[in-house]
C-alpha cells in the first residue's frame, strides 16, 4: 500500500487532485479507515500486530501526502502572486481635480499684488443704476458709450449690466464719506455689446482708485510699473500713452512690450511692439464731486485693467474668446505659468 500512495502522491499535479488522493486513503471512508473497522472481526494477538502496521502506515500516508500537499499549495500561491504581481512602473491614473480658470489665477495675482502695496478691495452690483455708470462719471447722455451698441439695458428702468468696474469709483468714495486715503482695487464682471477675437460680451476688470493729499501722474506710473513688472517679468517695458475718458483729467494708457515678439513687432501687436493693458488717468474734478470729495484739497489717480488682456498677454494667447468655450483641455494649460 505504501508503494501505491507514493505513486499516486506523486502523481497528483494539482491541489485538487492531491486532495483525492488524501480522501481515498486517509478520509473518514478511506481505504486505511475501513481496514480499520475490519481488524475486529481478528483474533485479539493478530488484531494488535496489524493494528500496528496500519497506524505506521498511515503516519506514513499523512506524511508523504502532507509534504506534497503543502508544495502544491506554495507552488499554487507562489503562480498566483506572480500573476497578480502589481507592476508599479506603470503610470497610475490620478483621480481629477477642479482647477482654477486662467482668468481667475490672473485676477487673483493682481488682487496679490496690489493687496501688498496696501490696497483694499471693493466691490459694486453687476446690475447697476445708470448714474453711477455714467453721470457720476462724467459721461454726457450723448457719449458714445451709452449708446445701444455698446451697453446692456435691461427691463428695469435706470439699471445697465455695468460696462465698466469705475462706478464702484463712486460707491467707495461714498463709503469712504470723505475719509483719507481711499486706496482701493475693485475687481469684478462686466459688460459690453461686442464679440470677437479681443473682445467678449463678458469679461473681467480690475478698478483701482487712490486719494489724498497731493497724489500726481507720478503716483499712477509708479504704481502701475510695479504692478505690471511684478505680473510679466522684469524684463519687459512699459509706456504710457496720452488718451482720453469722460472720467479722468489728464488720461493715459499704459502699454506693454509685446510677449510675442519681446517688442520687435510682429502679427499680435499689430507690427507695434506694444500692448494696451489699461485705461487710467488722474481723477476728474467732477467725479471727486460727485464721490463726496473737494477737488481743491485732495487729488487721486484710477485705472482700470482687463483681466483677459492681461491673460492673453500673460499665456500668449491670440484669441480672447477661447477663454470662455470651455475646453478643459486649453483652460488646463496654463496652471504653472503663475
Ligand atoms: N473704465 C475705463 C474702461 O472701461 C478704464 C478706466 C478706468 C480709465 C479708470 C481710466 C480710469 O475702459
Amino acid at each position: 500500500w505504501l508503494e501505491d500512495i507514493q505513486e499516486q502522491t506523486a502523481q497528483a499535479q494539482d491541489v485538487d487532485q492531491v486532495q483525492e488522493v488524501r480522501n481515498r486513503w486517509l478520509g473518514r471512508r478511506g481505504l486505511i479507515a475501513q481496514a480499520m473497522k475490519e481488524l475486529a472481526a481478528l483474533p485479539l494477538e493478530e488484531k494488535r500486530h496489524q493494528g500496528q502496521l496500519l497506524n505506521a502506515l498511515r503516519e506514513k500516508a499523512l506524511e508523504t501526502i502532507g509534504g506534497r500537499q503543502a508544495a502544491l499549495e506554495l507552488a499554487e500561491e507562489t503562480r498566483q502572486l506572480q500573476q497578480e504581481r502589481l507592476d508599479m512602473t506603470l503610470p497610475g491614473t490620478l483621480p481629477h481635480t477642479g482647477l482654477l480658470h486662467p482668468t481667475t489665477r490672473v485676477r487673483r495675482f493682481i488682487e496679490d499684488v496690489f493687496l501688498r502695496m496696501g490696497f483694499s478691495l471693493e466691490y459694486g452690483p453687476e446690475i447697476e443704476q445708470e448714474w453711477y455708470n455714467f453721470e457720476a462719471l462724467n459721461i454726457p447722455a450723448n457719449h458714445p458709450a451709452r449708446d445701444m451698441q455698446d451697453s446692456f439695458f435691461t427691463n428695469c428702468p435706470d439699471r445697465v449690466l455695468r460696462t465698466h468696474t469705475s462706478p464702484v469709483q463712486i460707491r467707495a468714495m461714498q463709503k469712504y464719506q470723505g475719509s483719507l486715503p481711499v486706496k482701493i482695487i475693485a475687481p469684478g464682471r462686466v459688460f459690453r455689446r461686442d464679440d470677437d477675437a479681443t473682445h467678449v460680451p463678458m469679461f473681467f476688470q480690475v478698478e483701482g482708485l487712490v486719494i489724498d493729499h497731493g497724489i500726481t501722474l507720478a503716483d499712477l506710473k509708479g504704481t502701475l510699473t510695479a504692478m505690471a513688472l511684478e505680473l510679466l517679468g522684469s524684463e519687459i517695458k512699459t509706456r504710457f500713452r496720452p488718451s482720453y475718458f469722460p472720467f479722468t483729467e489728464p488720461s493715459v494708457e499704459m502699454d506693454v512690450t509685446c510677449a510675442a515678439c519681446g517688442g520687435t513687432g510682429c502679427r499680435v501687436c499689430k507690427g507695434t511692439g506694444w500692448v494696451e493693458i489699461l485705461g487710467s488717468g488722474m481723477v476728474h474734478p467732477t467725479v471727486l464731486r460727485n464721490g463726496g470729495y473737494d477737488p481743491d484739497v485732495v487729488t487721486g489717480f484710477a485705472f482700470g485693467l482687463g483681466i483677459e488682456r492681461l491673460a492673453m498677454r500673460l499665456f500668449g494667447i491670440d484669441d480672447l474668446r477661447l477663454l470662455y468655450q470651455n475646453d478643459m483641455q486649453f483652460l488646463s494649460q496654463f496652471q504653472t505659468y503663475i
